[in-house]
């Protein structure tokens, strides 16, 4: 199957805001996380079956510094992601992961593990078996 995009703005949001201010970024914003641990963007990804996955999420940060989150994949721990300096907040890069996916539909959460908050997050690709966008909850 063909690759699905995610986009962050049509994602759930704990503390953060869809914004459309920094040029480059796919679909109809962005997510810009609060800048506080703990803030998160997740994800809801249909899978048609159970398996591996690689999981692209395409991003922009404007600092020097590292914008770390955790991931965690129906509410499982599965490592933390590095969203190092872009350049500008206009400079759009990828960061890819592997996670396994269960069939149906699957929660991909990253959450901010620095006062910073994420990156701003624009969308997430996900490889293989994904059927479609599930239905926003
Ligand atoms: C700036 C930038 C935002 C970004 C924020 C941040 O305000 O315009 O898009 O999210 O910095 O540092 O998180």
């Amino acid at each position: 199957a063909a690759p699905t995009d995610h986009e962050s703005e049509t994602a759930t949001i704990s503390q953060g805001a869809v914004e459309k201010n920094h040029a480059g970024y796919s679909g109809t914003g962005f997510v810009n996380f609060d800048n506080v641990v703990g803030s998160y963007v997740e994800y809801t990804v249909n899978a048609a079956q159970a398996g591996t996955q690689t999981l692209t999420f395409r991003y922009a940060n404007g600092t020097t510094i590292d914008r770390p989150v955790s991931l965690s994949v129906n509410g499982t721990a599965a490592g933390t992601l590095s969203f190092p300096g872009t350049g500008a907040w206009t400079t759009w890069k990828t960061v890819t992961k592997d996670v396994t996916l269960a069939a149906g539909a699957n929660k991909i959460r990253t959450t901010a593990t620095t006062e910073n908050g994420g990156p701003n997050a624009d969308k997430l690709t996900v490889s293989g078996v994904v059927d479609a966008e599930a239905p926003t909850p």
